[in-house]
């Protein structure tokens, strides 16, 4: 990972995601360059899995953004500056964006 969002592939931005009262993710980032390969590590529920459901747009996240390719995933922001989520339609499209982002979770024990 680096800091250079500028030509990160997949760039996390400040993502926060709560399931009801519980804060999974609070203000995330992180940058994946092209060709990269990125290993999460944490104990188990501190997020892992939700962080990479909402990278391939299997989960919705209420504030910040992730951008692959530079394309904002999952929401746009109108106008007024209001974050929406896109429409199915654009949804299925940026799924293809998504795809490649595949990963294996599981336990790892010495
Ligand atoms: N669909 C869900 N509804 C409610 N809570 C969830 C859901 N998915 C995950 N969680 C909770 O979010 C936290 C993070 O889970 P998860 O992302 O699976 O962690 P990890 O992959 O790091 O083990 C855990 O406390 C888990 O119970
Ligand atoms: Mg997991």
């Amino acid at each position: 990972m680096s800091a250079d969002s500028a030509t990160a592939e997949i760039a996390i931005r400040n993502v926060s995601k709560s399931f009801g009262n519980h804060k999974v993710l609070a203000g995330v980032s992180a940058d994946v360059n092209k060709g990269e390969a990125v290993v999460v590590i944490g104990p188990s529920g501190s997020g892992k899995t939700t962080l990479l459901r909402c990278v391939n747009l299997l989960e919705q996240f209420e504030e910040g953004e992730i951008t692959i390719g530079g394309q904002s995933m999952g929401y746009r922001t109108l106008g007024d500056g209001k974050r929406v989520r896109r429409s199915e339609r654009e949804l299925a499209a940026m799924m293809i964006l998504a795809t490649p982002v595949t990963y294996w979770t599981g336990d790892i024990t010495p």
